[in-house]
């Protein structure tokens, strides 16, 4: 399906951050098989946040799989200065690129760099970082990640005062821009974002560190959908 109809429907999508390097590609099979329709990347640099992860091979290794499924490859970049890795991702086969407001002076920019090389673009914010930091962009962005744990590691638990921030978010947004959630999302909390408006829910331990990744994606499309 199309990125652009994909991204406005309900998605739970698994963070390959979570997931065993060693069969990837097998870990993939069991989200792409039930169901799964959108896989997300987590980049990060070493600066912006102190771990480094995983960057644009992976993301070309890994993109004939998920795009013969019928998904989309969401990049999330955690990373000083985006606008100078853009290119790269673009070109591995991210479907959306996501960047952090607070990670560049010169976000308008990179949003457009995103939209002109065809992709979807993605504004993140911290939980330290207030809704109103997007307000000016709305034209700009195709999504809004607001972040439910401080970016940098997977397995953290979901900030409690998140789904009054989403609810902010909804009502500035209004209710054609999607909202993404990330972090601590599970079958306990995917349903409490989703009553306040999210409706793209990004979980990376709670798939893939789950004896049945495939049940565990499944169970959390319930919960999202059913609050
Ligand atoms: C955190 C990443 C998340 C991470 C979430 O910095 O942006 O995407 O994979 O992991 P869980 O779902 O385990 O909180
Ligand atoms: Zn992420």
């Amino acid at each position: 399906m199309d990125p652009r109809e994909l991204i406005r429907s309900t998605l739970v999508e698994p963070s390959i951050l979570s997931a065993d390097y060693s069969r990837l590609s097998g870990q993939l099979e069991q989200v792409l098989a039930a169901g799964a329709r959108a896989i997300h990347v987590d980049v990060m640099d070493g600066h912006f946040v102190p771990p480094i992860t995983i960057g644009p091979v992976i993301v070309e290794s890994i993109h004939d799989q998920v795009h013969g499924a019928g998904g989309l490859l969401d990049c999330h970049l955690m990373v000083e200065r985006p606008e100078h890795q853009i290119d790269q991702f673009v070109t591995a086969g991210a479907d959306s690129i996501t960047i952090q407001v607070e990670a560049t002076p010169n976000v308008h920019y990179a949003l457009g760099m995103i939209r002109a090389a065809g992709c979807l673009a993605g504004l993140a914010i911290n939980p330290g970082t207030p809704v109103e930091a997007v307000s000016e962009l709305r034209e700009s962005l195709d999504f809004v990640l607001c972040m439910t744990v401080n970016p940098g590691w997977g397995g953290q638990p979901f900030i409690a005062s998140s789904p009054p921030k989403v609810r902010r978010l909804r009502e500035l947004l209004g209710d054609d821009v999607p909202i993404q959630v990330d972090g601590g999302i599970s079958k306990e909390t995917a349903g409490v974002v989703a009553a306040e408006g999210a409706t793209l829910f990004v979980a990376g331990s709670a798939i893939f560190r789950a004896r049945d990744p495939g049940e565990a994606y499944r169970e959390i499309v319930a919960a999202a959908t059913l609050s």
